[in-house]
């Protein structure tokens, strides 16, 4: 099995399951030409955000990654009218690309950017949600910080809620104990964190497509 075999499937999948979009494409489109890196969740990965965030109803979703906003737009299509989506982003130039690409796919009423390293801004969104936690929180940041970002959202979401987690098995790399990639790290101590934590129940499914060999963390919380 290899990457081109891998890259054509996803491409079949994507051609006969998912409807052509104009404001995805240019998410993209729009991304790439400002020079942010290629490494937005595939269009196969996207609608399945979008599909768990409408199997359970999500009004309030919590996302730690912007970068262009892609994944931002699938997940924001699956709220109701008064849902709302908060996404944190650390790099000024990603969440003013995303504000974009979210305001062309007719979102912004629903999205707030926040700009920040999201250690520095998640303190605030727990203040402004009040008692209204997120139903679904998405994980897509910076990988080291995985098991802090883990840590808030388990505080921040509802009992029932859902935890996604990106980029959890690195190409197989996430077996390797002694590995000195903070990335890998990253991933090996949120693990360690979800596996201790008594509040949530939580899977690793591995993944191949378009984005090479990886994985989405699933945790339901309470
Ligand atoms: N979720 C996006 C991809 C996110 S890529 C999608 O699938 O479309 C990871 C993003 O996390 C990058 O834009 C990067 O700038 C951002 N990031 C890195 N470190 C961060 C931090 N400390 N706080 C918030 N965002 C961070
Ligand atoms: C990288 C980050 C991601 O969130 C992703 O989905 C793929 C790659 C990276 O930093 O290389
Ligand atoms: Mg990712």
């Amino acid at each position: 099995m290899s990457q081109q075999q891998w890259t054509a499937v996803d491409d079949y999948i994507t051609s006969v399951l998912l409807e052509p979009d104009k404001a995805l494409d240019a998410a993209l489109g729009s991304s790439a030409a400002a020079g942010l890196p290629p490494i937005a969740v595939s269009p196969a990965q996207g609608k399945l955000l979008n599909l768990l965030a409408r199997m359970m109803n999500a009004r309030r979703i919590l996302e730690f990654g912007t970068l262009g906003g892609y994944s931002t737009i699938w997940l924001a299509r699956a709220l109701p009218p008064d849902g709302r989506l908060i996404t944190l982003e650390s790099v000024r130039k990603h969440a003013e690309v995303a504000s974009a690409n979210i305001a062309r796919a007719g979102l912004a009423d629903l999205v707030d950017v926040r700009v920040g390293a999201a250690l520095d801004t998640v303190p605030r969104v727990a203040e402004d949600i009040g008692g209204e936690l997120f139903d679904l929180v998405f994980i897509d940041a910076d990988k080291p910080h995985n098991a802090d970002y883990f840590a808030w959202s388990v505080r921040l979401t509802r009992p029932g809620g859902v935890i996604i987690v990106d980029n959890v098995v690195r190409g197989g790399n996430v077996v390797d104990a002694d590995t000195t990639d903070p990335n890998v790290q990253g991933v090996r101590r949120l693990n360690e964190v979800m596996a201790a934590d008594p509040s949530v129940s939580a899977t690793t499914i591995q993944t191949v497509g378009a984005k090479g060999y990886d994985g989405f963390a699933i945790a339901v919380v309470g």
